[in-house]
């Protein structure tokens, strides 16, 4: 399938079919999907918590100003980034380096030492703040990625960030986890009755979108 139909035939879905659900086999391809995102340094530092349960997609609609696509959806994708990185967090994808790298054959302990050092200087030594926008940054780089993989398999799905992250925080216990949520991706099928999905898309002219030099 051509992308391009792929991406014109996506659309942020407001309505869900909630008869359709997807396949677990659907679910574990898009797990590889958005497990292949690049992340800054490679570390990953965030959880995708992937709710399928009927009663705590519910729990979750009020946290989301209502928009029902949080509950009518087949699974929402719970992007959660951590609340702050630990020596051990980087250490933890650093063996997962060294482990999966060890047969490569210009595998070296050594140089991915170095690698874990430049690291740890730089992200333990980032301003909280900072490291907090930057960590919620490699959510959406995940999230974009999903979206694409969703619309390929013709799966759709809703970006949003129309919800109070505290009180979802609380309801899946992020605190706990050091995680907080970003960003969700309610997924599944259109309802045949969401009128979003005959909409003209509308975006920026070329001119003013891009500058070739
Ligand atoms: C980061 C992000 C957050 C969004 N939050 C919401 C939301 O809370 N509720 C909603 O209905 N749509 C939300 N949208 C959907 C956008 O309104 C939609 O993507 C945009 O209008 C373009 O339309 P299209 O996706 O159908 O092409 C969000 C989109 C993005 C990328």
């Amino acid at each position: 399938m051509n992308i391009i139909d792929s991406l014109n035939w996506r659309y942020a879905t407001t309505k869900f079919d909630t008869q359709r659900i997807i396949s677990d086999s659907d679910i574990d391809k898009l797990k590889e999907i958005v497990k292949l995102a690049p992340s800054s340094w490679g570390m990953q530092f965030y959880k995708i918590i992937i709710i399928k349960d009927n009663e705590l997609k519910q729990k979750l609609l009020p946290a989301a100003y209502n928009q029902n696509q949080v509950a009518d959806c087949s699974h929402l994708f719970v992007f959660c980034s951590l609340k702050k990185v630990f020596e051990e967090d980087i250490n933890q994808m650093i063996d997962e380096f060294h482990r999966l790298r060890v047969n490569d054959d210009n595998y070296s302990k050594e140089g991915t030492d170095k690698y874990a050092s430049g690291a740890k200087k730089s992200i333990l030594g980032m301003e909280p703040k900072k490291q907090s926008e930057w960590l919620k940054k490699q959510c959406y780089i995940a999230l974009g990625q999903l979206m694409v993989g969703c619309a390929d398999m013709r799966i759709d799905s809703c970006p949003m960030e129309g919800f109070k992250s505290d009180e979802v925080d609380e309801i899946l216990d992020l605190q706990s986890q050091n995680l907080t949520s970003v960003v969700l991706l309610p997924s599944g099928y259109r309802s045949e009755d969401d009128k979003y999905q005959h909409k003209t898309k509308v975006r920026k002219p070329n001119n003013l979108l891009f500058e070739d030099k």
